[in-house]
């Protein structure tokens, strides 16, 4: 037997906070669902700051006695009517009929955050599952949304395609050995799929199975059709850092673009995409930036071409600033910061790696030997926050390269209509952190993953 239910979309058809600021039409009866967040009790009546999430301002809401609102306390869910008005300060305002408990906050229990109190970023992330109740980290979701958003735009503007890669891939794209393997959790499954002389991680899909670490090549052969293509995903890295850079999940944008053969034209689209980007959130969420900022920022970069500079010259740099290089001479995150400093601290470009320093895919310059035709963006404070390159599409120097028989389906993309493409990814979270000035990018996620830290 089938019931049907009569439709009622009531309370999604209630405005959120944002959109009555924004209608601002006054003497009107409005419903508002949203959390306290702080509260005063003066005689007869009660002044209570509402929010619903939807913007960093909070709605006043101003309670006769006759309410009854003994119990209410800070933290706890309502539901507000009233009848919305100018006070005499020109804000808008609720003046309520009925305010409704939707669940209470009971504050005894170890509710970790008191009104109007300010806390350091490591007490507030103790308690990530409350952490979008605080103001600051509500208002770096707000603007993490808003990236994503401008992200999406400019690039549908720019002619891009968005395509979904996989999670699930049988390829190590940066060889570097940081994947995380997977199998499946069930007996009954196990069982099914056992093989005589199998390992567990291999029988599920004859053969050994990570989370991506970069969808790359798999853009890679989407961009051999439909030229302009990026992604916009999870990736994941099993790297034993718990550095303030690093997260073991994180998010990356990655583009790739055919028929190019220039890291000129690759690093315009990088600074176009990265000053677009932040001018248009810069401007869209100022109240937010006023609360999840962290420090005094300087965003003149966003109206200058990037410095770009050579590997060669950096190392230049560095030796002759009494910099001690490692044996392989890697730049460690010190270097690099130092470096952008060198640079006038603005975002930098750094070009033409030595080739032992870069993942097989990588062009090699024309110019240089031993280099390949790479790039990174290295950002004030934070270090890199852009890896990218030509990519090799001679089809007989790939195939010496291949560091896998697995991967003959991308050598074989340089057989079937072969193009000069050209790609990069910027980590989402690093690039929020040198938007926000945030120390630790563990403050830029919702759930943040690093080694023994995944509990919920
Ligand atoms: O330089 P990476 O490893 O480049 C790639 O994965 C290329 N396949 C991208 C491409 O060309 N399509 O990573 C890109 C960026 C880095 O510059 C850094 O900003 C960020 O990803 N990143 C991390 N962010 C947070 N936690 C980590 N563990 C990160 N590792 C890299
Ligand atoms: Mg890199």
């Amino acid at each position: 037997m089938y019931r049907v239910f009569g439709r009622s979309f009531s309370s999604f058809a209630i405005p959120s906070i944002k959109q009555l600021f924004a209608k601002s039409k006054t003497k009107e009866t409005v419903t508002i669902k949203g959390w306290v967040k702080s509260l005063r009790k003066m005689k007869g009546i009660t002044f209570l700051d509402i929010s619903d999430g939807s913007t960093d301002i909070k709605l006043q809401v101003v309670a006769n006695k006759s309410l009854q609102l003994e119990n209410l306390t800070t933290g706890s869910s309502v539901t507000v009517v009233g009848s919305m008005d100018r006070n005499p300060k020109g804000q808008l305002e609720v003046t309520a009929d009925d305010i409704d408990i939707s669940g209470k906050c009971i504050l005894e229990e170890g509710y970790p955050f008191a009104p109007r109190k300010t806390y350091t970023p490591e007490y507030v992330r103790q308690y990530l599952h409350l952490r979008s109740r605080t103001n600051k980290f509500a208002s770096m979701l707000r603007i993490r949304d808003g990236v994503t958003q401008a992200i999406h735009a400019h690039l549908h503007d720019e002619g891009y395609i968005n395509i979904h890669t996989p999670i699930l891939t049988s390829n190590d794209c940066e060889g570097a050995g940081e994947v995380f393997n997977i199998q499946p959790e069930s007996q009954n499954i196990q069982r099914a799929m056992a093989r005589e002389n199998v390992p567990l991680t291999e029988s599920y899909f004859n053969g050994k199975v990570f989370l991506t670490v970069s969808g790359q090549l798999h853009l890679e052969a989407m961009a051999h059709g439909l030229s302009k293509v990026y992604t916009l995903g999870p990736v994941f890295r099993a790297e034993n850092s718990r550095s303030r850079l690093h997260l073991a999940e994180f998010y990356m944008l990655e583009l790739e673009t055919a028929f190019v053969d220039k890291l000129e034209d690759l690093m315009s689209c990088i600074e176009k995409l990265i000053q677009n980007v932040t001018i248009l959130v810069l401007h869209k969420y100022q109240t937010d930036f006023k609360q999840a900022q962290i420090g005094d920022l300087d965003f003149a970069w966003t109206q200058k071409q990037f410095p770009v500079i050579t590997h060669d010259y950096a190392l230049e740099v560095l030796k002759q600033n009494g910099r001690n290089l490692n044996d392989d001479c890697n730049f460690t995150k010190e270097d690099e910061i130092f470096l952008v400093k060198h640079c006038g601290n603005v975002p930098t470009f750094v070009i033409n790696w030595p080739k032992d320093q870069k993942p097989f895919y990588m062009k090699e310059c024309k110019t240089e030997k031993g280099k390949v035709a790479a790039l990174d963006l290295l950002a004030p404070n934070v270090g890199e926050i852009v890896g990218g390159s030509l990519r090799e599409d001679d089809y007989y120097l790939l195939q010496e390269k291949l560091p896998t028989e697995k991967l003959q389906w991308y050598l074989e993309l340089r057989k079937f209509g072969g193009v000069p493409t050209a790609g990069f990814g910027l980590g989402f979270e690093r690039y929020l952190q040198l938007l926000l000035g945030i120390t630790n990018i563990k403050d830029t996620i919702p759930f943040p993953r690093w080694p023994h830290n995944c509990s919920l």
